[in-house]
């Protein structure tokens, strides 16, 4: 049975906030393994003001993690990515080797930057859609100004964003608003993918066995399966993702939260 594949996570050792070293990287990957990963795409940052020596970087590092996976014997086939923050013109890094999940010259994980939102951030999508790209959205629920916003984030789904929720925000490790924006995106069938967004061990682990077992209380067996196996698996392949089935949106436990989220002022 195929296993869960992390698209988003901080493993690559020493070039971000995420691994220290090649050790650190392994034991994580021993711990996503033990979750029941078979797959991880490998995401560093890559911010706007970075240039293609930092891209190299991540190449050289790769290649020194992928042999030493591979004398650990761990059975988990690692690929690389990056997640990007968002700039205008974000289709020449996204061409870059690793621009692209697994190097497959499809998927784009976008970061947005922290406060206000650019008024052409909608246009800077667009652009990168119409250079054959396909963007996929970092965590959502957890900026602020879209977690107040449905309107927004409705508005980016027409842009034909995919959304990927991080697995602490479905467990409340990012605090009770990116939890409910969390559920909520869920309940709409707005997600099309889990993932660990995992920093280190201790305080942003991969945590995907907990958030997997939240989805299948909140939507069942089969759309977690979609979101934590089958879309982040077609992902590395470059394939075509699955949207949400017929069911959705469905109704949320608590009434008022809908209305709460709808309605909340910036
Ligand atoms: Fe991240």
């Amino acid at each position: 049975m195929a296993g869960m594949v992390d698209i988003h996570c901080h493993v690559l050792p020493a070039v971000d906030d995420g691994s220290t070293s090649i050790q650190m990287s392994l034991n994580m990957l021993r711990c996503g393994l033990a979750e029941g990963i078979t797959g991880a795409v490998l995401t560093p940052h890559i911010h706007p003001f970075d240039g293609p020596d930092k891209e190299a970087l991540h190449q050289e590092r790769f290649a020194e993690l992928k042999e030493a996976v591979a004398q650990a014997g761990l059975e988990v086939e690692i690929s690389l990515g990056a997640e990007m923050g968002f700039r205008f013109g974000l289709a020449e890094v996204a061409g870059w080797p690793s621009g692209t999940l697994g190097g497959n010259g499809t998927y784009v994980l976008v970061d947005l930057p922290p406060g206000i939102l650019s008024p052409g951030l909608e246009r800077g999508f667009f652009s990168l859609r119409t250079a054959g790209f396909k963007p996929i959205l970092a965590h959502p629920e957890r900026h602020r100004q879209l977690a107040r916003s449905h309107e927004q984030i409705g508005r980016l789904r027409q842009q034909e964003l995919l959304f990927q929720v991080n697995a602490g925000s479905i467990l409340g490790q990012f605090g009770r608003r990116a939890q409910r924006t969390a559920e909520m995106l869920l309940h709409q069938g707005w997600v099309e993918f889990v993932a660990s967004d995992g920093h280190d061990l201790g305080k942003r682990p991969f945590s995907l066995v907990a958030a997997r077992a939240r989805v299948e209380e909140l939507c069942g067996g089969r759309e977690a399966r979609r979101l934590f196996v089958e879309n982040p698996g077609r992902v590395r392949r470059g394939e075509g993702i699955e949207g949400a089935d017929a069911s959705f949106p469905r109704p949320l436990q608590s009434p008022g939260l809908l209305k709460r989220l709808l309605g909340a002022k910036r």
